[in-house]
């Protein structure tokens, strides 16, 4: 199959290329290369919503070729999360991306991206310990493994992630200055529902009752977002507020609420300039997270990338 082909513009529907082998992936990259193609990747675990589908656009409009990688990268779950019954199913992920003009799916089969004797991991310091890596001690650990195998298996120019999962951008960024590796890094706005809840493949998880209360998380960082414009700057007051929305909420229960930094996600006493406001927490059952840049150099919701 010469996948470098299927660079058609048309928005007619298609199943877009899709290649399970790794030794496949090389070969459509390689020959998309020599043919001076410029390649976005967009690192996906599937069940896709159109919070990725905003990464693909922005990969189809900037690359000259875009690789869609969707696996369920089993060591960023710990035991006991949720990987069994995340959403898979390919086929409702490729009509979502037929009508996209994505030149190259990769979704490996089982053994291939975790071959047997697989020994090595990135493992990092400093921001994956706090707040995600903080709730979730292994997780980051295995985001970065896969994403650098990703990275190293795509040899992209430009790899897309989204501001919905702040604190990975941050990493993911973090990791490629470390490394040195040879990619950039761009980060999307958080797509949300009309009613602002921000699209995760988890929230199939909610049922109706569950899906209304999972509106306190975003509602929780308009109302920090009000609080500051009407001059509050304080920030463990804005914090208490935040959580007293959560917590009275039926069924949520907080896992944190982060008023940080928006590079170094340490925490702010006072909210002068750009401030993330990044919150987690457990809404019958189901782990979501959400977050907004505020303050007085914030754009609007949701538009900025970490610098
Ligand atoms: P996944 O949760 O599938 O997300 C893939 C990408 O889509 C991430 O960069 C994520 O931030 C982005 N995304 C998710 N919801 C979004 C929304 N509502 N608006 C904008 N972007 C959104 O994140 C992962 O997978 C994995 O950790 C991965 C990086 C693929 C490594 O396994």
């Amino acid at each position: 199959m010469d996948v470098a082909d299927t660079t058609s513009m048309s928005t007619i529907p298609r199943t877009p290329a899709i290649v399970t082998r790794r030794d496949e992936l090389r070969a459509a990259v390689a020959a998309a290369k020599r043919q001076g193609r410029s390649i976005g990747v967009v690192p996906t675990m599937g069940g896709l919503h159109a919070g990725h589908l905003s990464l693909v656009d922005a990969a189809c409009r900037e690359c000259d070729f875009t690789i869609v990688t969707i696996f369920v990268n089993p060591t960023q779950f710990a035991p006991g999360e949720d990987f069994e019954k995340y959403p898979r199913d390919l086929e409702a992920d490729l009509r979502s991306l037929s009508v996209h003009p994505v030149n190259l799916v990769f979704a490996p089969a089982d053994g291939e991206m975790y071959r047997p004797g697989h020994a090595t991991y990135v493992e990092m310091g400093g921001l994956a310990k706090v707040w995600e890596g903080a709730c979730r001690p292994t997780h980051f650990r295995g985001v970065a493994t896969i994403v650098l195998k990703l990275l190293n298996m795509t040899a992209p120019d430009v790899a897309y992630f989204g501001q919905k999962d702040y604190q990975q951008s941050l990493l993911v960024r973090r990791m490629v200055d470390d490394l040195d590796l040879d990619v950039n890094i761009r980060v999307c706005p958080i797509v949300r529902d009309a009613d602002g809840l921000a699209l995760s493949s988890r929230n199939v998880y909610l049922g109706k009752d569950a899906r209304r209360r999972a509106l306190a998380l975003s509602a929780s960082l308009a109302l920090a977002a009000r609080l500051v414009e009407e001059g509050r700057r304080q920030a463990d007051p804005i914090r208490a507020e935040i959580e007293r929305l959560l917590s009275e909420t039926p069924g949520v229960r907080v896992q944190y609420v982060a008023i940080v930094d928006p590079e170094t996600m340490q925490e702010v006493d006072r909210i002068s300039g750009r401030t993330l406001v990044a919150v987690a927490a457990v809404v019958d059952g189901t782990r979501l997270i959400d977050n907004r840049l505020i303050g007085d150099e914030a754009p609007a919701a949701g538009s900025l990338s970490p610098a």
